[in-house]
């Protein structure tokens, strides 16, 4: 079921994505602009935006929140049993106030970002070192979907050696800001990014509607874990049918630790600034 505000758009984007459904499949698709329809879903994905933003992620964060209270309101209502993904941005902050307001467990309400942001880290060491990305493991980005994400150089091997031991910190310091910054790279060739979220987003939704165990970052209202509270942030989690099942701690070096500081701040500034 697709929701729009304007119905229109709704039914179609539902009339061209049904043409992809293959002859095998139980599902078809349909467009509408009346949440009513979602009731008794199992998986509800938002991707909403009151506008276009161009230089910075937070650009309409005023407008997104409001829209996410509503949208919050919505689903509380028509779907109180479903799992949440957020692809939305602000999406650290927006999936906090949907947390907030729904009232969902936190287990429940699961930001999709970390792991786009961990795949175009693996982009770019399998780039420098003209690797294939099999030969990359644990290429892991956590914190924020914005400015101060924190690639996790630590514990990530290519080809059984320590990626820490094969560049020095001005290296690493251009790999993190060329991963920060890939949205606005691609958003200059193209418009907005599409399929990497769409492949990190149906991980996860077939994680949940296969009953498969998955371990990916997302954001999540964090209740101390790495230290922080009121806010939502990319952390390694394990997901199955129930949603979280896990928030995994994981150890990190002093420079991350640091970062990943910085990063639940920024977020929780954000969230107090609306
Ligand atoms: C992305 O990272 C803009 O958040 C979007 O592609």
């Amino acid at each position: 079921m697709l929701v729009n505000r304007t119905a229109s758009k709704a039914i179609g984007e539902s009339l061209d994505i049904v043409n992809a459904i293959p002859s095998t499949s139980k599902f078809s698709i349909r467009g509408t602009d009346d949440y009513s329809e979602l009731v008794n879903s199992t998986v509800v994905v938002i991707a909403a935006s009151t506008e276009t933003y161009l230089t910075d992620r937070t650009e309409n964060m005023a407008s997104q929140v409001t829209m996410i209270k509503e949208i919050a309101k919505n689903i509380q209502r028509y779907c109180p049993s479903t799992i949440v993904l957020l692809i939305s941005n602000p999406l650290d902050v927006l999936t906090y106030f949907f947390q907030k307001e729904s009232r969902f467990s936190r287990y429940k309400v699961i930001g999709v970002a970390s792991s786009l942001d961990a795949s175009r880290f693996r982009y770019f060491i399998s780039e420098k070192f003209s690797v294939p990305q099999i030969s990359i493991a644990d290429a892991l980005v956590l914190g924020e979907h914005g400015d101060s994400m924190v690639p996790v150089f630590s514990r990530c091997f290519v080809d059984g050696t320590p990626l820490l031991s094969m560049l020095d910190n001005d290296e690493r310091d251009l790999i993190i800001d060329a991963v920060r910054n890939y949205w606005k790279t691609l958003r200059n060739y193209k418009s907005r990014s599409q399929f990497g979220i769409a492949k990190n987003s149906y991980d996860v939704i077939d994680a949940i509607i296969s009953k498969k165990e998955i371990s990916v970052p997302a954001s999540v209202v964090l209740d101390g874990e790495y230290g922080e509270t009121n806010v939502s942030m990319g952390v390694p989690v394990k997901i199955n049918q129930n949603g979280i099942i896990e928030i995994q701690k994981i150890e990190l070096d002093k420079f991350e630790q640091n970062s990943l500081k910085i990063s639940a701040h920024t977020i929780r500034i954000n969230i107090q600034s609306v």
